[in-house]
């Protein structure tokens, strides 16, 4: 189902520029005239003063059909959830295609919608030709030109433009057994080529190209301690050196019954006493176990389990409105979840499920 709406959203894409601005006589956006009575409420303005409220998109959703509109009401920010990733800019050297991702960006810029940028170095979808150079692997001086070239065509394509980069994605997996690490640092091609040195590079690259963009270090699990602690301590390595590290980002990929809201907060916390800016980039709550193992349970109670989840979370972002800055949700609607079979958003065919509603009564909620 979901290539096949991606490639459609996608063909469809290049045929049409969007009309941003509805006229008074269109119809109402999907899912607006649900509601409990009246019209659907919007969660950037339910949270609005504690914390911007987004979601990830793909150029569909933004450039055709009406579901724009629902975005512009709902979200303070957006993510293009593959659009900026090398695999799809830069498919050979040298060569970008840029016309996905302008589209997004450009719909964002005139609807006053910010947009965070994902992602410039990362061990999945980045671009293979960057590691090979005569069917040989690629030297490390070689390597770290063409990811400062990368990130500076990248970056420079879209200054002014792009909010916060997320500039190095899940470098570490400690204690991962299904993950090739060495001191927690993922042995990425990244890695194994330049050395944990790739990460400083990279920022030093994305700030050159765009000094006014946020750059972020962007992993899941953040609420593992030892993660928490590699990624500390590189920041502090980064601040030492005078790398320009504006955040983390907290993926915050969650189960039913995984992790407490008070593991993910220490890490919250602690990015807040390095100095540094807490977006949750990637929110969602999977209806399934880690390994996709269906949950027992009725459907109406694990929609209702995961409303309660989404709540307890959002209450604790709100405990700690002072130290993140965005809450983003990888998504908007189930069918369209990079796992659709875990239902983990807030929307169904775009009509609001329980959990819609909880995140909206949480944030007028008294806090004790
Ligand atoms: O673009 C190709 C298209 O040309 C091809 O025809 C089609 C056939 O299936 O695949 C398309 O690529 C897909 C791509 O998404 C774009 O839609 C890939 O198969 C698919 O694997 C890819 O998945 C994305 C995944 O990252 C890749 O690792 C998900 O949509 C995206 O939600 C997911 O996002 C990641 C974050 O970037 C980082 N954190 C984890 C998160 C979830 O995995």
């Amino acid at each position: 189902m979901r290539p096949l709406l991606t490639l459609a959203a996608a063909a469809l894409a290049v045929l049409a520029r969007i009309t941003p601005a509805a006229t008074p006589t269109a119809p109402p956006a999907q899912g607006e005239q649900a509601g409990r009575s009246g019209p659907l409420p919007s969660l950037a303005e339910a949270y609005r003063g504690q914390f911007l409220v987004g979601a990830s998109v793909s150029p569909g959703q933004v450039i055709v059909g009406d579901t724009y509109r629902f975005i512009r009401r709902q979200f303070d920010v957006i993510t293009p959830e593959n659009d900026l990733k090398p695999l799809l800019l830069a498919r050979t050297e040298g060569s970008y295609d840029f016309r996905m991702a302008d589209q997004v960006v450009d719909w964002a810029r005139k609807n006053g919608v910010k947009v965070r940028g994902h992602c410039l170095v990362w061990h999945q979808q980045a671009a293979p030709w960057m590691f090979t150079k005569d069917g040989k692997p690629v030297s490390r001086e070689l390597l770290i030109e063409r990811m400062r070239k990368y990130i500076h065509d990248v970056v420079g394509h879209y200054q002014g433009k792009i909010w916060a980069w997320d500039v190095v994605n899940e470098a570490f997996a400690p204690g991962d057994p299904k993950v090739d690490t060495e001191r927690g640092w993922r042995r990425s091609e990244w890695y194994q080529i330049i050395g944990p040195e790739y990460v400083e590079l990279a920022f030093r690259f994305a700030h050159e190209a765009d000094p006014d963009a946020l750059l972020f270090y962007n992993d899941y699990d953040t609420e593992n301690p030892a993660k928490r602690d590699l990624i500390v301590a590189l920041v502090r390595d980064l601040q030492k050196k005078g790398v320009p590290i504006h955040g983390i980002g907290h993926q915050a990929h969650l189960y039913l019954s995984r992790p407490a809201p008070a593991q993910l907060e220490d890490t919250i916390k602690a990015v807040a006493r390095l100095g540094l800016r807490n977006h949750v980039t990637e929110l969602d709550v999977s209806l399934r176990e880690r390994d996709g193992a269906p949950l027992d349970g009725d459907e109406d109670e694990l929609l209702s389990r995961q409303a309660s989840r989404y709540a307890d979370f959002f209450r604790m972002f709100r405990r700690n409105r002072e130290r993140i800055e965005a809450v983003v949700l990888w998504g908007i609607t189930d069918e369209m979840s990079w796992h659709p079979l875990e239902e983990p958003l807030l929307f169904s065919e775009m009509e609001p499920k329980p959990a819609f509603w909880a995140v909206v009564d949480e944030a007028a909620r008294p806090l004790q």
